[in-house]
């Protein structure tokens, strides 16, 4: 597929966003941006980062396969994902996940028939506040069940785009790729607004209730700034040894290393 010049354009304004010589910071959007052409992201969406981003395929390719919102396969205008994690799925997830398997007659990341509706399941939407939750294109429906989660992949496939419980009115998994690429959602008045729920001030509010709080905190704290004269300023010193990354030491557990232990003996 030959790309068309919007997004060409979009491509160009992206890389734009970055300073020059770290182009391929732009890879995650630019990724988000083939996926709202295409739909998914295909081999011809991969050359295409490639080609724009002066990196190879296969380095393209390994962040595609890596990150799961990027579907490898033509995926539907709604991606139903239900959280089936331990939260959700015993409050009612795994039955609503069940459901919809059955009345659409697709398993985990498969796509109806009509090419309307991608089921998957997934592991925490980050909303267990308000579990069982499911998302459509990220949008999400709060406290579904296996009736609620039904009605609502009847209504999609009946063309109606129902409002979700927080947040922005649904758009199409294509027009939602438009948006993680870094554009504007255009549509007048469909980006939700509103207080936070109330799930999710309901440990404020009880540390209001109880008078609970911590100890020197300042809510109007300035944020710092890296100082511009970095090599000169104190605060920028580095120390004489920098700390070691927490990947660097040995992992938790009574012996170093034990899976490269175990490897060597299983070798032998
Ligand atoms: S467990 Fe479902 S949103 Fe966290």
């Amino acid at each position: 597929m030959i790309f068309t010049e919007t997004t060409r354009e979009r491509a160009r304004q992206i890389i734009a966003r970055y300073p020059e010589g770290r182009s391929r910071s732009a890879l995650l959007p630019m990724l988000h941006l083939v996926q709202s052409e295409e739909g998914y992201v295909s081999a011809n969406g991969i050359a295409f980062c490639a080609e724009m981003l002066g990196l190879t395929r296969a380095e393209v390719g390994a962040v595609a396969t890596f990150y799961t919102m990027y579907k490898r396969k033509p995926t539907g205008d709604w991606l139903v994902s239900v959280c089936t994690n331990t939260m959700c799925g015993v409050l009612g997830g795994d039955a609503a996940y069940k459901a919809l398997e059955e009345y659409l007659g697709v398993h985990h990341d498969e796509t109806t028939a009509d090419g309307k509706i991608t089921l998957e399941h997934a592991e925490c939407l980050a909303a267990c506040d308000y579990a069982p939750v499911l998302t459509v294109n990220y949008e999400y429906f709060d406290r579904v069940d296996a009736d609620s989660a039904l009605v609502l992949a009847k209504q999609l496939q009946n063309g109606e785009r129902p409002h979700p419980h927080r947040g922005a009115r649904l758009c199409t998994l294509r027009e939602m790729s438009v948006q993680l690429a870094g554009f504007a959602d255009d549509r007048e008045g469909a980006v939700g607004e509103g207080p936070a729920g109330e799930p999710t001030i309901a440990g404020n509010r009880l540390a209001e209730r109880y008078a609970i709080s911590v100890s020197g905190f300042d809510p109007d704290t300035p944020i710092k700034r890296p100082d511009p004269d970095a090599a000169t300023s104190p605060g920028n010193v580095k120390p004489a040894t920098a700390s070691k990354p927490a990947s660097d030491s040995k992992p938790a557990g009574d012996a170093p290393m034990p899976q490269k232990a175990a490897i060597k003996e299983a070798s032998k």
